[in-house]
């Protein structure tokens, strides 16, 4: 295995990412791991990341001078560059500016390190750092440079100590993924060959050590992450789990069949369905404001779903599909390296409340990987490439009150836009498709007939992550398609509109 040392990065996360996808397993620990531990791990290579701190702060992290003693090559990168130079006897100082973005890269001497790019200068690389180092360590030959930085990459061939001081695992890095290869095949001769099939058996066998005989709780909402978590645990802890679905009457038309329907008929697991949606509906009633429904809708979650739990007896877990990007903080330095973790909103609250321990396998991963370990445990496409769909459901696509009738013509209409995204390969392309109700009313004709009836928002976007996002440019034809046939099928509404936001600094959803 190769163990990244993490500094405090935000792209500690990629570093890893970029590791599996060389078919390397990679295992990301804090940089205040002891000692005897790291060594017990018995690396084959260790990456130190970046990190916000500066070196020559007297609270900074510092470097276990026994890694060094380890045997096994290390890469320094940013923070763990002027980490290595600062130990090892050379000079790090402090920038007046930060320097962020695209800087060109220079190769000045030959290097395994940077073996195979491709062209011997100006290399684009992304940069991200306040201080550099200024004079190399003794036995560290200089390889690259850039205009603002003398010293951007160095090598101790003998030692089999590299360091970068940009980022080889950003996209933006041109052949960064050379360098990482260079690192892992040509330097540390670690050998691929692990895959998302290796991912399911160790996650499955080490779910199945730190459980043991304990009992395990989980939300399934019909998603992809809840799935696969159900999925991964089930194979792992077979009848100890018991998967908890909550109908809150807000879901897609459909919905609970195709996806609690699909595990129901292909998996023997203790499924627990709650038909709560008169609940949740009759709490809603007359609220419009966003926020008061978000709550609501939160706040019932937790109670149905404890009342539930509260019925199986010695629960020791609750098991969530958390995903990387939802994992906001990975360590706090003056605090120490205990992770600061931003709950699942739709479950937020109940491990406290429950006094329960969290499970969260899928913490590591991004969400296309998350449907790589689908395709791995055989999952239907209909299940993979299912569109997210957010936990407060319909109630926040029905602008303004929410009434049995008016979910219905959403639900009619989202489905219509179901339909013909999957006719295309749009479905796949976009992040998601979906139809929102809005509350007003306007003037139409259809036949002879003045109609006065509800207008239906088409919300379409591409996104990577979420957290931005644009409208995407939908064919023409079948947006056509799709206004046809809401406004002919859908009884009660007469006009469909496009939104055309971008996020931001709109958002995706409407409330
Ligand atoms: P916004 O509207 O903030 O949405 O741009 C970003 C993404 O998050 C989803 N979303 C939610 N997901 N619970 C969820 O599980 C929620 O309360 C929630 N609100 C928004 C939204 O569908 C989009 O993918």
């Amino acid at each position: 295995r190769v163990v990244i040392l993490d500094f405090g990065s935000q792209y500690t996360q990629l570093i890893a990412r970029r590791v599996r996808e060389a078919g390397v397993f990679s295992e990301i620990y804090p940089c205040t791991i002891a000692p005897e531990e790291l060594k017990a791990l018995d690396p084959k290579a260790v990456i130190l990341s970046g990190g916000p701190a500066s070196v020559l702060d007297a609270d900074s992290p510092g470097l276990e001078r026994s890694l060094l003693d380890l045997g096994v090559p290390v890469l320094g990168i940013c923070y763990g560059m002027q980490l290595l130079s600062h130990s090892l006897g050379g000079k790090v100082t402090r920038a007046k500016d930060r320097e962020y973005g695209r800087a060109d890269l220079e190769l000045i001497a030959p290097s395994v390190l940077l073996d195979g790019l491709r062209s011997s200068h100006s290399h684009k690389v992304w940069m991200s750092h306040g201080d550099h180092v200024e004079t190399a360590p003794e036995g560290f030959t200089v390889i690259a440079r850039t205009p603002s930085v003398p010293i951007a990459a160095m090598a101790c061939d003998e030692k089999r100590i590299y360091a970068l001081q940009f980022h080889p695992e950003v996209a933006h890095t041109d052949d960064g993924e050379i360098i990482l290869h260079n690192f892992l095949f040509k330097i540390a001769n670690v050998k691929p060959g692990w895959t998302m099939a290796s991912f399911v058996e160790s996650t499955v066998a080490d779910l199945r050590e730190k459980i043991g005989d304990a009992r395990v709780i989980c939300g399934l909402s019909g998603g992809i992450d809840s799935t696969v978590v159900a999925l991964l645990l089930h194979k792992a802890i077979g009848k100890q789990l018991t998967c908890i679905f909550v109908d809150n009457g807000l879901l897609r038309m459909n919905e609970r069949e195709e996806v609690i329907g699909y595990l129901e008929r292909h998996f023997d697991l203790n499924l627990v369905t709650v038909d709560a949606a008169e609940r949740f509906l009759s709490l809603l009633a007359g609220v419009e404001d966003p926020e008061k429904k978000r709550k609501t809708i939160g706040y019932t979650f937790i109670e149905v779903f404890d009342e539930e739990a509260a019925k199986i007896t010695d629960v020791k877990y609750l098991a969530q599909g958390t995903l990387y990007p939802d994992v906001i903080e990975s360590v706090s330095f003056k605090g120490g390296p205990s992770a600061v973790i931003k709950s699942h909103h739709n479950v937020g609250g109940l491990p406290e409340k429950m006094n329960l321990s969290l499970v969260e396998p899928l913490r590591e991963l991004f969400k296309d990987e998350v449907r790589k370990v689908a395709m791995e445990l055989g999952l239907p496409d209909y299940i993979i490439w299912r569109h997210p769909f957010p936990g407060p459901g319909l109630a926040i696509r029905v602008i303004g009150e929410i009434t049995t009738e008016r979910l219905e013509i959403l639900r009619q209409a989202d489905r219509i836009v179901q339909q013909e995204l999957l006719a295309t390969d749009w479905y796949r392309k976009v992040w998601q498709g979906f139809a929102v109700l809005l509350p007003l009313k306007t003037v139409g004709v259809m036949g002879d007939d003045r109609t006065y009836e509800h207008v239906i928002a088409l919300r379409i976007v591409d996104s990577i992550d979420a957290m931005t996002a644009d409208w995407t440019r939908l064919p023409t034809e079948i947006l056509a398609r799709i206004s046809n046939r809401i406004i002919n099928e859908v009884k009660g509404v007469n006009r469909v509109v496009l939104d055309i936001s971008s996020k931001p600094p709109s958002t995706i959803e409407w409330e």
